[in-house]
């Protein structure tokens, strides 16, 4: 078998950095707070989370418009989460524990405060106007062309001083960079290098996939199935986006940012993908392997939580793979609402080991191991750009609380009023007092990491799916040529009774409840309400 690399065999971490852990007492998170905490992430032992890579959102400096996707130096850090020496201690101290280093690369879009856009935006024969995507209005005094912002309302606005529109699909202080632009396309990969040069070990690229538009910036159609419930200002949502993102072009930026990186040993490529259809997201593998690592897979965070939808969601993604693209999959981000919010929170525990025993690199979001819910934020401290321009409910804030290390004030995340409210339930979802319960749904992420850490057969053996009589699960094995396991697990909250083809018997190493290792008949394994086992074959 052939040896496979970390970003296969490992798991990945998302730290949203604002609300990690704050050491510098301002209420936001920072780098600092993350060094402070990589034991807890992984210190060698099992006591600890045992992740194998950090991925950590934006630090850079940045108008916080966005919360750090609005980029203003690619190349330093924002003195809010610290400065490049604080980043280099990240690194080193991080890789003394053998965790790697991912970093987010905003490549569709700087802040408006980049002094790339400030000088593009002062003349229109600025060297650097063509830096950003610039138009006239059309002819009828109209905007350039119908696309809308993911934020509402169009995505163009127009500058006074230079009498043009720009192009902006997020907010209108994130303008888009254009990438036609070969000067702008030797700066971007600049900033690869000076983050390779700095030791990390992949990068995560936001909206990857928006970075090209069309060359003619053509109208987009509507979309047939948008919801008419949409308000008017959800223009974005109400089209398909045929011109303005998941253009052909991108696939041979891909390919100069991994020629890049083959520069480095070891580095890895991750992109933000957004919803294509599978046959068009497999397209981001490239068709030799030579674009992304990996193209983040969202799908079952956005598929109906029922064994057996999610059951044909693997075997799509397994078919259509070639051998050389390696699969992976995301439960839980920063944009979208908290895992246990989502499932009932019984099922959190069965979403934990599907997502530590899948054929495929997990992401895990950080708190999700403790079941952090959605926070509960009351209108005045709304603070996502989304929520504030297209209501609460479509707000990122509740996913984006501070992580709670103990039942002490702020749940030990700050000394400071936190940037958002710590939610209510921190006395007893912590890191602390999770620790001390054997049970915890923190020491079955811990049990699941460990034992997957030592388990060719999870890290890199094959998968088949197999039936056994009833809808309400999901069972596959996974098989490496030295052992084989079989993972059973139950989606409903009735006991479950199976019967597993061509096996006989084995050995329950974890259940979902940390209660049971016991040898079992596979004739019929009976499985408790919202109960997951790893069993170990032969
Ligand atoms: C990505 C990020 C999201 C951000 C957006 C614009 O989707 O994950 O948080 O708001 O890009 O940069």
């Amino acid at each position: 078998m052939v040896k496979q690399a970390w970003w296969q065999r490992g798991v990945i971490y998302q730290i949203y950095p604002r609300s990690f852990n704050d050491t510098s007492g301002n209420g936001i998170g920072d780098l600092q707070g993350i060094i402070a905490k990589l034991d807890y992430l992984n210190d060698g032992t099992p006591d600890s989370l045992g992740i194998d890579a950090i991925w950590i959102s934006p630090f850079y400096p940045s108008s916080m418009a966005d919360f750090g996707y609005d980029v203003s130096d690619y190349c330093d850090v924002d003195p809010l989460f610290g400065d490049l020496a604080a980043f280099d201690r990240l690194v080193a101290e991080a890789h003394r524990r053998g965790i790697k280093v991912i970093i987010d690369y905003v490549p569709n879009h700087s802040s408006d405060r980049h002094p790339w856009f400030v000088e593009s935006r002062s003349s229109r024969a600025n060297p650097k106007r063509d830096w950003y995507i610039w138009r006239d209005p059309r002819p009828d005094g109209g905007l350039p062309n119908n696309w809308g912002s993911a934020f509402g309302g169009p995505a163009w606005s127009w500058d006074e001083g230079s009498g043009q529109y720009y192009l902006h699909q997020f907010l209108k202080e994130q303008p888009e960079l254009n990438w036609r632009n070969p000067q702008l396309r030797a700066a971007m990969m600049e900033v690869l290098r000076f983050w390779l040069e700095r030791g990390v070990d992949g990068f995560r690229m936001d909206v990857v996939s928006m970075i090209v538009k069309d060359a003619e910036l053509r109208d987009n159609p509507p979309d047939p199935q948008a919801d008419p419930a949409l308000p008017p200002n959800e223009i974005y949502r109400r089209q398909l986006h045929l011109y303005n993102e998941d253009q052909n072009e991108v696939h041979g930026i891909l390919r100069d940012f991994r020629r890049l990186l083959a520069n480095y040993q070891d580095r890895c490529l991750i992109g933000e993908v957004l919803d294509y259809g599978l046959s068009r997201w497999v397209r981001y593998y490239g068709p030799d392997g030579s674009e992304l690592h990996l193209p983040f897979n969202f799908r079952l965070m956005k598929q109906p939580w029922r064994a057996q939808v999610i059951r044909s969601s693997v075997d799509e993604l397994e078919v259509i793979l070639l051998p050389f693209a390696w699969p992976n999959y995301v439960l839980g981000s920063h944009d979208v609402p908290r895992l246990a919010s989502r499932l009932a929170p019984a099922q959190a525990r069965v979403a934990a080991m599907l997502l530590l025993t899948l054929r495929g690199t997990p992401t895990l979001y950080y708190g999700d191991e403790l079941g952090l819910e959605n926070g509960l934020i009351p209108s005045d401290k709304l603070q996502d750009p989304q929520g504030l321009r297209l209501g609460a409910q479509r707000s990122r804030d509740p996913a984006r609380t501070p992580m709670q290390w103990d039942g002490g004030p702020q749940a030990g995340f700050s000394v400071a009023q936190p940037w958002l409210p710590v939610s209510a339930d921190y006395r007893v979802r912590n890191v602390a007092a999770q620790s001390a319960d054997p049970s915890s749904l923190l020491n079955l992420y811990r049990r699941l990491l460990w034992y997957r850490r030592a388990r060719p057969c999870l890290q890199g053996g094959s998968y088949r799916a197999l039936d056994a009589g009833s809808n309400d699960c999901f069972l596959y094995l996974r098989e490496h040529p030295s052992q084989r396991c079989l993972v059973a697990l139950n989606f409903s909250g009735r006991v479950r009774h199976l019967t597993i083809p061509r096996e006989t018997g084995g050995v329950v190493v974890i259940s979902t409840y940390l209660d049971r290792e016991e040898t079992v008949s596979l004739a019929s394994l009976a499985l408790r309400p919202h109960e997951g086992v790893i069993v170990k074959l032969d």
